[in-house]
């Protein structure tokens, strides 16, 4: 969610406000997936290298986010959306871990949709997270490396549940990974759009959408079928 900090600049406005206004349009976001029928949405709300930001910045965003997470519980649960998240959320600050577990807690039998926020995450440190994981069952003889293939290593990311991507938007006109979801999005459609987070409506969702729509999915074959386009075939590959 790029771009909250240059939205702020531009109106010379502290950053915590760009980020403010970048919470106004994940509230919009998140409805406009609803409204779609988009089942998983997750949001890059704090990667592992923020923790290097200025110790101001990183305080106002755990407000910030504990505020969300309070003010938004009652809108998920109407909505039936299930809110999870992924990272080294041991890592977050006990408000906002405390918070985000009761809202976890108090939306799991949802199914409609499912909001994950990545939070305190990285995708190398998810991947030495299930390493370490892979390599203790080894350790204790319930492994064999042999029989370590790629479903392993999905069931041991931080939720093997939820469904590799169709879709990665990047706002801010950023081109590059930062660190996402870098198992997951091996097949995953990019989308790089100028707007700035905080200016991201329902529209510019729909426009992410349609353009999607037009891709070509092959994952790794020659012809694009109606079986496999939109979801991984694992047997083409
Ligand atoms: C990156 O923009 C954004 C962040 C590090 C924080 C994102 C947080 C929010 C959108 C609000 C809180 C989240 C939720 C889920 C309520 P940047 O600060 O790097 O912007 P810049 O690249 O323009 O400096």
């Amino acid at each position: 969610m790029d771009g909250n900090g240059r939205w702020a600049t531009a109106r010379g406005l502290p950053r915590i406000l760009g980020h403010r206004a970048g919470a106004e349009a994940v509230r919009r976001v998140v409805e406009g997936c609803c409204e779609l029928g988009i089942p998983a949405l997750t949001l890059y709300a704090f990667s592992w290298e923020n923790w290097r930001r200025p110790s101001q910045e990183i305080r106002e965003l755990m407000e910030l986010l504990v505020e969300f997470l309070q003010g938004e519980l009652d809108r998920l649960r109407a909505n039936e959306i299930r809110l999870q998240a992924i990272g080294r959320l041991e890592e977050l600050p006990p408000p906002v871990l405390h918070q985000l577990q009761a809202a976890m807690a108090q939306t799991e039998a949802f199914h409609r949709m499912t909001l994950t926020l990545a939070l305190s995450y990285g995708g190398r440190q998810e991947l030495v997270d299930a390493t370490r994981h892979i390599a203790r069952l080894v350790q204790q003889g319930r492994l064999t490396p042999e029989v370590i293939d790629e479903q392993t290593i999905a069931q041991h990311l931080y939720r093997p549940d939820l469904p590799d991507p169709d879709l990665l938007i990047r706002t801010s006109g950023e081109q590059r990974l930062s660190n996402f979801l870098l198992w997951q999005i091996s097949y995953c459609e990019l989308y790089v759009t100028p707007t700035l987070w905080p200016d991201f409506t329902k529209q510019t969702l729909v426009e992410a959408v349609a353009a999607y729509q037009h891709r070509q999915r092959r994952f790794g074959n020659t012809t694009v079928s109606e079986a496999t386009n939109g979801q991984s075939d694992p047997a083409a590959e």
